[in-house]
């Protein structure tokens, strides 16, 4: 039997990474699920249960060491590392900018993008020497709409995306892909909090087909980009979101 590809979701413990974690379960990947919410090992076990591969590995993503670990862990269980979806993020602080306090502004940066950027550091350099690889952003439509009380969120995201495009054309000689998608409102229990801490954004019209995301919509985009059917696609962000950032 060949040996399945192995993969690593960051926040695979609920919301998008969890729907990410339980599609690639379904097509056979050892996956490394790493989360800072303990709930994750006990979706490893159910997958290991069913006869799949996978392990649950603690991490802060906004923590270099820990992140480094992780990639530690994911080679040290299933040997090559052929894929990633980083989806561990938080939502911002729901003020108008001028509200905002810089330890809001630097606790949204130091998870969104200064994690985003050690995960994406450590996973390319674990695909490197195999010269293969996809790695998947998961950013924001946020990132190019503008939204109410949500500065400190968007810039994150922003940053994210244009991490991304410099990432990928570091990784486009070494065949390793690097690719963002761009959510739009997906029912995870950051998007109801933050619907409910930001009465602004009712103001926006992020809804275009009537209704949010089941994350699982999420996941079978940036499967995709896993795949071998994404083989030519590099350096995009992929809005998944609805008609949100056209409306
Ligand atoms: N839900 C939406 O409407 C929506 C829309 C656009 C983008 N997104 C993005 O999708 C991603 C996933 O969000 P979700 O909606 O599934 O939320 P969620 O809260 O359900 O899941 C996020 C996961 O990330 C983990 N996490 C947070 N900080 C972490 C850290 N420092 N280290 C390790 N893990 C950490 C959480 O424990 C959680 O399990 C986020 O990056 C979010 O910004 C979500």
């Amino acid at each position: 039997m060949a040996q399945a590809k192995s993969a690593i979701v960051t926040g695979g413990a609920s919301g998008i990474g969890k729907a990410c974690v339980e599609g690639l379960a379904a097509q056979g990947w050892a996956i490394t699920i790493a989360d800072r919410n303990e709930e994750g090992e006990a979706i490893a076990a159910a997958i290991r249960d069913a006869g799949g591969q996978a392990q649950f590995v603690t991490v802060d993503v906004s923590e270099e060491a820990s992140v480094r670990a992780m990639v530690e862990a994911a080679t040290g269980a299933y040997g090559q590392l052929h894929g990633a979806i980083n989806c561990a993020g938080i939502a911002g602080c729901s003020k108008p900018i001028h509200e905002i306090a810089v330890e809001e502004w630097d606790r949204v940066h130091r998870i969104n993008l200064r994690g985003m950027f050690f995960c994406l550091k450590y996973q390319i350099a674990a695909m490197w020497p195999y010269s293969e690889g996809s790695v998947i952003a998961v950013s924001s439509a946020a990132a190019v709409k503008g939204l109410p009380w949500s500065s400190d969120y968007c810039g994150s995201k922003a940053g994210v995306d244009g991490m991304v495009r410099g990432a990928a054309m570091d990784c486009a000689e070494q065949n390793i892909r690097v690719n963002a998608i761009l959510p739009g409102a997906t029912v995870t229990p950051l998007a109801m909090n933050s619907s409910n801490a930001n009465p602004a954004l009712a103001k926006t019209r992020t809804r275009p087909m009537g209704r949010m995301a089941d994350p699982s919509e999420i996941a079978s985009a940036a499967i995709w980009l896993l795949s071998d059917g994404a083989t030519f696609t590099t350096g995009i962000s992929m809005p998944v979101d609805g008609g949100m950032v056209i409306a």
